[in-house]
């Protein structure tokens, strides 16, 4: 396959161009190469996508299959207009943050209602106005296209930290604090296996709308595998989501945030997407315990990016939780419901 990755130059669209080029196609590469380089064999093409005619160093180059990983409705209609009657497969990375109900748990690609798109005059998406972006993205990418809709990508080169935060933390073990209960939903991807699912789309013609994620895993069977995963010994702590904000610890990413936790039931359907239809078109997952020991090798040998509690913050609020429980009621009670356990 002639394959042109609409970036490629980090995380998942240079995962997608590394895994393309070990399966022998010829892969090339357009951005502005600013944020990263392409993997070795592979071709770059230097394209400014927010210039009215930035696509104009791809004229008369041939390719057999696309892949855009924007977010900007502006770059996504420019290259839809330029380059997608010429080509036979189409791959649009798009979001879960396309959906507009997160509370409803397992609902799927196919019948999941959607967020309103940005107005047709916004080209460029913004933290705020990511999701409803990336639907007006999707809506210029047209019929006979491959759009898979991404969970959290985890797993080595992740420029945000959140995933990274738990090979780290539990890898220098002792006593974690972690956030709900051992039933809490979590779901994820590896960034090599959907980039393997999405060089398999092109390879096989898949197109409709999928969610691209691995299984649903409790917080606590997430936590032992990636505690085994890097051979950590540690006991958890859990703390409810009333201390954590009296804390002013916050959810999901970030400074001063507990990676990965969201309050719940806000947010209970987030993390139980029903992704069977994306495993019967060929998604595979690894196991997580490996994910985690790549992750934290990655981190630790070229400084990964990190976010989450520093290690004081972390031991300060372990102090209060435990001063907060022993004052309430002795710490039996409190004890039995928000135990410290072994992580495995
Ligand atoms: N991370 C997650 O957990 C997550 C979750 C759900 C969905 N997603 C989706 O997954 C995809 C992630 O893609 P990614 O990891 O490859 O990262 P990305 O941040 O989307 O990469 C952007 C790419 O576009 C290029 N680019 C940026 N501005 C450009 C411009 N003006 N002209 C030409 N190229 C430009 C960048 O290279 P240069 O800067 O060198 O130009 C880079 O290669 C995105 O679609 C994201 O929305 C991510």
């Amino acid at each position: 396959m002639r394959l042109l990755i609409l970036g490629g130059t980090q995380f998942l669209g240079r995962a997608i161009a590394a895994h393309a080029r070990a399966m022998g196609h010829d892969v090339t590469c357009a951005a502005r190469g600013v944020t990263g380089m392409v993997p070795p064999g592979v071709r770059f093409i230097r394209v400014d996508r927010d210039e009215p005619d930035g696509l104009a160093p791809l004229a008369g180059e041939e390719f057999d299959a696309v892949v855009d990983v924007s977010r900007h409705p502006g770059q996504v209609r420019r290259a839809v207009a330029a380059l997608k009657p010429r080509v036979a497969h189409w791959t649009f990375v798009s979001t879960v943050s396309v959906y507009a109900d997160v509370r409803t748990i397992g609902q799927r690609a196919d019948t999941a209602p959607i967020r309103a798109p940005t107005a047709p005059e916004i080209e460029r998406s913004t933290e705020e106005t990511y999701g409803a972006a990336k639907v007006a993205c999707e809506q210029a990418i047209g019929e006979r296209a491959f759009v898979c809709r991404a969970g959290l990508i985890v797993g080595p080169e992740d420029p945000t930290g959140r995933f990274t935060y738990w090979p780290m933390r539990l890898g220098q073990g002792g006593e974690v604090l972690v956030a709900g209960t051992p039933d809490d939903a979590v779901q994820l991807i590896d960034v090599r296996d959907l980039a393997q699912w999405i060089v398999h789309a092109a390879q096989t013609g898949l197109t409709g709308y999928f969610d691209g994620i691995g299984p649903t895993y409790t917080r606590g069977q997430f936590l032992a595998e990636c505690a085994d995963g890097v051979g950590a010994g540690c006991t958890f702590t859990w703390v409810d989501r009333a201390f954590l904000e009296s804390q002013n610890i916050k959810r999901w990413a970030g400074p001063r945030s507990l990676p990965l936790w969201l309050p719940l039931p806000d947010y209970a359907g987030f993390n139980t997407r029903d992704t069977s239809p994306a495993r019967e078109a060929g998604l595979t997952v690894r196991p997580l315990a490996e994910t985690a020991r790549d992750t934290l090798s990655w981190a630790r040998n070229a400084g990964g990016a990190v976010t989450g509690l520093t290690a004081d913050e972390e031991r300060a609020a372990l102090q209060a939780w435990h001063a907060s429980r022993s004052e309430g009621d002795g710490g039996e009670r409190s004890a039995a419901r928000s135990p410290t356990v072994p992580c495995k």
